[in-house]
């Protein structure tokens, strides 16, 4: 595999907020390498949207982030994912990571009674992208998946800490708690934001699978292959956005507790 730049970036992307969660886990555990984020949020969201309209915007997502010279992408939403990647690692010679396997993987590590739950947008319930990725790992496991596609507005309007949040969630939640489920695989990059409220309703015996946290273990082995990763400088951090700059500023701000620069990205 060509590496077009190996000092570059990292480049993530995601249809708007979801990724943060994957930045601010690389952040942590990859101190020493500068970002760059592309956020969507034009075009969010991507989970109600169709197959062919995710990957066209996968690959433009790709095409801004490969215009600012990154050595890899992070493909930081399930939709994307689901339906993209395999498309994207085709067709651009850099590594480009997603976001399913290493949840996918975890969640079978941590099951004891091989039941999983899949909370994820509708995009990505209907792509079978997590059942696929699990019974790879284990096919003995049997997967419950919901789609819950009033999590992404929510978690965009800034609406996490809401009390209907927990009135949704229960909603939302019903069936994979009558499933007994016993890891919970949060398949959307949005979702982390709401880990509170989740493990409020699933109760503290259900494993949550936080997939940023596992991706950016991914990124780190990836990394360590190609050998690519800076040691003992300050990282830079870059964020571009299709639209709205200034929501997208106040609500990121907020959750990775730093101030940023937000560009937008007018010329896809
Ligand atoms: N954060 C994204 C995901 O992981 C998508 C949310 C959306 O745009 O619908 O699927």
């Amino acid at each position: 595999m060509r590496i077009i730049n190996p000092g570059g970036p990292i480049g993530v992307f995601d249809s708007g907020f979801g990724g943060l969660t994957v930045v601010k886990e690389l952040m942590r555990q990859l101190p020493a390498e500068d970002l760059i984020y592309f956020g969507d949020t034009a075009r969010v969201p991507y989970g109600t949207k169709s197959k062919e309209s995710i990957i066209r915007f996968s690959i433009e997502n790709a095409e801004v982030l490969l215009k600012r010279h990154v050595k890899m992408i992070v493909v930081a939403c399930n939709s994307s994912t689901s339906y993209a990647l395999e498309v994207l690692k085709n067709k651009f010679d850099i590594p480009i990571v997603g976001v399913i396997d290493p949840g996918a993987r975890k969640a079978v590590e941590m099951t004891q009674n091989k039941r999983i739950g899949v909370i994820a947008t509708s995009a990505t319930v209907n792509s079978y992208a997590y059942d696929k990725a699990i019974k790879y790992f284990d096919s003995g496991v049997k997967v419950f998946s919901q789609a819950c596609p009033l999590f992404v507005p929510l978690v965009e309007e800034g609406w996490m800490h809401k009390k209907f949040a927990v009135d949704l969630a229960e909603e939302y939640l019903k069936s994979l708690k009558r499933a007994r489920v016993d890891a919970l695989i949060l398949g959307c990059t949005h979702y982390p934001l709401l880990k509170n409220v989740l493990k409020q309703v699933m109760g503290k015996k259900v494993y949550l699978v936080d997939s940023a946290y596992e991706v950016a273990g991914e990124v780190k082995r990836v990394l360590e292959i190609i050998s690519k990763n800076r040691k003992g400088k300050k990282a830079q951090y870059q964020f571009l956005i299709s639209d709205r700059p200034q929501h997208f500023q106040a609500i990121a701000q907020k959750f990775l507790g730093r101030s940023i620069h937000v560009e937008l990205v007018a010329d896809k």
